[in-house]
C-alpha cells in the first residue's frame, strides 16, 4: 500500500498544466465502440481509471494502445467477448457507461452492477428504464445486468429523466446514435464533459445537437466512423490546484482548460474574496492566495451544472477552515459525501454535522498535521489540501483513489513546491 507523506505550509506558486478531463474521455473510450473504425483520442489523462478501462475494452476484444504519450487509438472491430467481469465493474462505477455503446452495436452486453467511490446508493435505474425505453430487454440476476436489444435494432425515443444524471444521459444519447428513428432527451445532464462528447459523436457522424439548455435530439444513423478528438482540460483538477494556491498563499497559474467552465467556483472565489484572472481566449486561470488570510465565508449548495459541482464540495471545505466566520455546506446530489469532514476533525478544523448532507465549517483554523485516510477520489484530493495548508507532518493513506482521477498530483504539487512524498508502507 503507498501513501502520501506532506508537509505543509510552503505557499505554492508557478504553472501548472491540467490534463484531461477524467469524466469527459471514460466516456469517449466508450463512445469509440460505436464503431468498426479507429478513433484516436488526445489529451488522455495518464490515470488509473484510463487504464482499468482500458484493459476491461482490451478483454472485450478491442484494440487499444497509447500512442506519443497523451494520446490513445482505440479500435472496436468485433465484440469477442461481450462481458465487463465483477472485478472490472467494483473497481469503477463508469465501466456502466459501455450498456448504451455495447447494446446499439453489438446488440448485447452483460454488465455487473457498478461499484466507484463509496459516495451513496449510486443506482443505475434511470440508465436501464433509459435503454428500456429504446427497445432494450434487460434483467438483473446473480449482480449481473444481461441485456439485450431486438433483432431490429434498438429504437428511437422520448425519454423525460426524473432527475438529471451524467452517466444516463451519456448512455442514452449513444445508444441512440445507431437506433432508428429520433430519441429525445429531455431533462438532460448540461455539464462540459456531455457536450465534449456530442462534439465527438458529432465528429463520428451522430446527428446530434442539444436544441435546448437541457433538451438533447439524436437522429439514429446506419453506421458511425472513426474520428479524431482532444478531450477538453479536467476542471475539478483546475480547482484543486486553485484552492491549493488560496489556502497556501501561493500563487498558481493552470493553463490548458476553459475558465468558462468553472462558473460556480469562480463566483465562490468572488464571495469568499479570493483574487483570480480567468483568461477564456489561452485557456488559463491564475488564482492567487488572500493576502493576511482575509478569506470570507460562504454558504455552497450542489447542484447539477451549471450549478456547484457535488464533485467539489469536499476540496472547497479545506477553504472554509481557512475563512473568517461560519461556512455550510448543503450536499444534495449524494448521500454520504461528508466522511472527509472527520478527517480534517483530525487535523484540528472545527466542524459541526448537521446531517448526513449538510455541515457547517468555523474558522479560521490552523490545522496541524495528522495520519488520515481516504474512502474516494475527492477526498482524497481534500486531505491533500489540508496537509499542505496545515503545520507539520500529515500522512495520508489510500491514495490509489487519488490515482483513480489525478494524473502525478505529487510531481505536479512538487514543482510547485509542495513538499510531498509517496512512499510504500
Ligand atoms: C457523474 C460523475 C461524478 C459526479 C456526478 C454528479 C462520471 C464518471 N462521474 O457520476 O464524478 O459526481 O456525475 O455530477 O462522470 N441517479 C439515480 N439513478 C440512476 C443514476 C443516477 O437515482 O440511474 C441519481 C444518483 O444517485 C445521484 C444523481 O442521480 O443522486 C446524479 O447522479 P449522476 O449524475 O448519474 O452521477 P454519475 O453520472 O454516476
Amino acid at each position: 500500500m503507498q501513501k502520501f507523506v506532506i508537509t505543509g505550509g510552503v505557499p505554492l506558486s508557478g504553472e501548472v498544466r491540467i490534463a484531461g478531463a477524467k469524466n469527459a474521455v471514460l466516456k469517449m473510450m466508450a463512445a469509440a465502440v460505436l464503431t468498426d473504425q479507429p478513433c484516436l483520442l488526445r489529451n488522455v489523462p495518464n490515470i488509473s481509471d484510463v487504464a482499468i478501462l482500458r484493459e476491461l475494452l482490451s478483454d472485450i476484444g478491442f484494440e487499444v494502445r497509447r500512442i506519443n504519450g497523451d494520446a490513445l487509438e482505440l479500435h472496436a472491430v468485433e465484440a469477442t467477448w461481450p462481458f465487463v467481469p465483477l472485478e472490472a465493474g467494483v473497481k469503477m462505477r463508469a465501466s456502466f457507461i459501455l450498456l448504451g455503446p455495447m447494446l446499439a452495436r453489438f446488440g448485447r452486453v452483460i454488465l455487473p452492477n457498478p461499484g466507484g467511490d463509496r459516495i451513496g446508493r449510486r443506482p443505475v435505474d434511470l440508465h436501464v428504464s433509459a435503454l428500456e425505453q429504446m427497445g432494450a430487454t434487460i434483467v438483473y440476476r446473480n449482480g449481473y445486468y444481461f441485456a439485450s436489444a431486438p433483432e431490429a435494432g434498438l429504437h428511437g425515443a422520448h425519454i423525460d429523466f426524473p432527475t438529471v444524471t451524467v452517466m444516463g444521459t451519456e448512455n442514452a444519447m449513444m445508444a441512440a446514435t445507431l437506433a432508428q428513428g429520433t430519441t429525445v432527451l429531455d431533462n438532460a445532464a448540461l455539464e462540459p464533459e456531455v457536450d465534449d462528447l456530442i462534439q465527438m459523436l458529432g465528429g463520428m457522424g451522430a446527428r446530434i445537437e442539444r436544441t435546448a439548455d437541457r433538451r438533447i435530439e439524436i437522429d439514429g444513423v446506419d453506421a458511425l466512423h472513426g474520428t479524431e478528438h482532444r478531450v477538453l482540460g479536467d476542471r475539478l483538477e483546475a480547482e484543486t490546484f486553485a484552492i491549493a494556491a488560496a489556502v497556501t498563499g501561493g500563487s498558481v497559474k493552470a493553463t490548458g482548460v476553459d475558465p468558462s467552465h468553472l462558473g460556480a467556483f469562480l463566483s465562490v472565489c468572488d464571495q469568499m474574496g479570493i483574487a483570480y484572472e480567468a483568461d477564456a481566449a489561452g485557456s488559463t486561470l491564475t488564482v492567487h492566495g488572500a493576502a493576511n488570510g482575509g478569506l470570507r465565508a460562504v454558504d455552497v449548495r450542489t447542484d447539477p451544472y451549471p450549478g456547484f459541482a457535488t464533485d467539489f464540495q469536499a476540496p472547497l471545505s479545506v477553504l472554509m477552515t481557512q475563512a473568517q466566520g461560519t461556512s455550510s455546506i448543503h450536499e444534495t446530489i449524494f448521500e454520504d459525501r461528508l466522511d472527509h469532514l472527520l478527517e480534517l476533525v483530525r487535523m484540528g478544523a472545527r466542524v459541526e454535522l448537521v446531517d448526513e448532507r449538510h455541515a457547517r465549517i468555523t474558522g479560521p483554523t490552523q490545522l496541524h498535521g495528522a495520519e488520515v485516510g481516504i474512502a474516494d477520489l475527492r477526498a482524497g484530493a481534500t486531505l491533500i489540501l489540508a496537509a499542505l495548508t496545515a503545520g507539520g507532518t500529515s500522512v495520508i493513506s489510500g491514495i490509489e483513489h487519488v490515482d483513480r482521477g489525478y494524473e502525478q498530483i505529487e510531481a505536479k504539487l512538487v514543482a510547485l513546491g509542495a513538499r510531498i512524498n509517496r512512499i510504500e508502507a
